[in-house]
């Protein structure tokens, strides 16, 4: 289940619009989630919307397997308003530790039964499906937890989601819990909703799983409360790479944290599992040799089934190996005399961070003393300030240029420069032609050419 709209949006700083949960949904169920936590309807008129037309892309078909869940407390106001909305489940959570208890609800366990099960009939009088969740379950009293499922499911719940709401469990104590409750309790399904305060959330899922829970909550890239929960990407791989399970398309799960990234403004670390850029880079030397013969060497499941690939750097760290076969990639063939000196080079540049494929070519340019003419670029996009004649109107000028082929934009600056211009060219003699153009246009005093070696779009990744 994922719960990237509810909890998800609950990362302080994270707030998506309607349309971008609209977006996440499809994709989630296209991708084959069980569920969607859509939102807590009585939170806020946009979640209200979003619940609302998410509910919607479902009758219509557009959601076509995905179950939705609106959030509820337990409480006749909240759940009014998720049950007008029809959604396919109204998920109602309430504090069962004592220190929820007394200090959140201010009720004793008697009291807090009576709430649970009235709460629940009352939402199971709308005829739709009920899960309760005990938040804090497992800082709860395991009597009275099992109590709590109990009347749960005698009020009519079909499924209990057990929270270790401030991520507090072990894998072990997580395993237990859960194979207790199912063998203490018929006849209801278990959900695990799983906090990674510890940085356990992951693990003590997957435990959970084992002791015999049916659904883990997860969030796209982990969002949440504070450390967020169980990240969408680790446990479908976890999943499938331990129990061989295909619960999602994994195919689709990059794009979608990405999107996820660019929506919530919360960035994908580079280290992250899966998802993160350097999830399948290489470095040491050792393991480039390794991955180069047996990529099972130093990676626990292909690339290919996120749909990407491996890569390495070349730096101090590298060694013989990886060089070579990075120049091979780039159809270039040194002797071991050469390939040695060009390795000693590598390690003396200790100051780069890593070295680009053009940076190697020079190092091996510099070596062997032969050329490797890098081919002339397709494309070639520069930046080319102007600044103009003290006694002339930077509009006028501004205008003239504008109409020169290849000029692609024209801003008026403030500053040293007048005007910035993008010019985009087929190769070096046509940008040179485009220059010559701007630099004898009148009014134009100096010029001065940037070539754009990257873009980065608004999302942050290379093109
Ligand atoms: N069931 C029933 N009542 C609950 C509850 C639950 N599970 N959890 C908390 N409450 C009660 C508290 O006892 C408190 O009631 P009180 O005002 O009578 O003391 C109230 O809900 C929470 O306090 P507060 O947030 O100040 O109340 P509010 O009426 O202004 O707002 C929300 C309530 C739900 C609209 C608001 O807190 C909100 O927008 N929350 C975001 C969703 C959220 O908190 N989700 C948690 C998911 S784990
Ligand atoms: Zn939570």
């Amino acid at each position: 289940m994922d719960s990237t709209l509810r909890e998800g949006e609950q990362t302080p700083g994270v707030s998506f619009t309607v349309d971008q949960k609209l977006e996440i949904a499809r994709i989630l169920d296209s991708i084959g989630v069980s569920m969607i936590e859509a939102g807590h309807p009585n939170v806020a008129p946009d979640v209200h919307e979003a619940v609302k037309r998410i509910v919607k892309l479902k009758r219509e078909g557009v959601i076509g397997r995905a179950e939705i869940v609106a959030h509820s407390r337990a409480a006749r106001v909240d759940i009014d308003v998720a049950a007008e909305l029809e959604p396919d489940r109204i998920a109602i959570f309430y504090g069962v530790s004592d220190i929820h208890l007394k200090f959140k609800h201010r009720k004793s366990r008697e009291e807090a039964l009576s709430v649970i099960g009235e709460m629940i009939e009352y939402a199971r009088g709308y005829g739709v499906k009920v899960r309760f969740t005990a938040e804090d379950a497992t800082r709860a009293d395991y009597e009275f937890l099992r109590e709590v499922v109990r009347v749960a499911r005698d009020a009519g719940a079909d499924r209990v989601s057990i929270a270790d709401t401030v991520g507090i469990a072990t894998p072990y104590a997580m395993r237990k819990l859960f194979a207790r409750l199912v063998s203490d309790i018929a006849n209801i399904e278990f959900d695990v909703h799983a906090h990674n305060d510890l940085g356990l959330a992951v693990a003590n899922s997957l435990a959970a799983v084992e002791g015999g829970a049916t659904i883990i909550h997860v969030t796209v890239g982990g969002l949440g409360e504070r450390a967020g929960i169980a990240p969408l990407e680790q446990v479908a791989v976890a999943l499938k790479r331990h129990y061989g399970l295909d619960v999602v398309d994994l195919r689709g799960i990059v794009k979608l944290s990405r999107l996820v990234e660019r929506y919530s403004g919360i960035p994908i670390p580079p280290t992250a599992p899966v998802v993160g850029e350097n999830a399948f880079v290489h470095k040491a030397g050792i393991h480039v040799a390794g991955v180069l013969s047996n990529p099972e060497t130093y990676e626990p499941y292909p690339p290919e089934w996120v749909g990407r690939s491996r890569d390495y750097t070349i730096d101090k760290y590298t060694g013989r190996k990886a060089v070579e076969a990075r120049l091979e990639r780039l159809g270039v063939k040194i002797d071991e005399k050469e390939l040695a000196e060009v390795l000693r080079r590598i390690k003396e540049r200790s100051e780069a961070r890593w070295l680009r494929d053009e940076d190697l070519l020079v190092i091996v340019e510099e070596v062997t003393g032969r050329r490797y003419l890098l081919r002339p670029p397709e494309h070639i996009e520069a930046l080319v300030t102007v600044r103009c004649e003290s006694n002339v109107y930077t509009t006028s000028v501004a205008r003239r240029l504008s109409i020169i082929p290849g000029v692609e934009e024209v801003v008026e600056v403030t500053g040293e420069n007048d005007i910035v211009l993008r010019v985009s060219a087929r190769n070096p003699i046509e940008l040179n032609q485009i220059i010559e153009a701007v630099r004898s246009t009148r009014g134009v005093r100096s010029t001065y050419t940037m070539l754009v070696l990257r873009r980065l779009d608004t999302r942050g990744t290379r093109q």
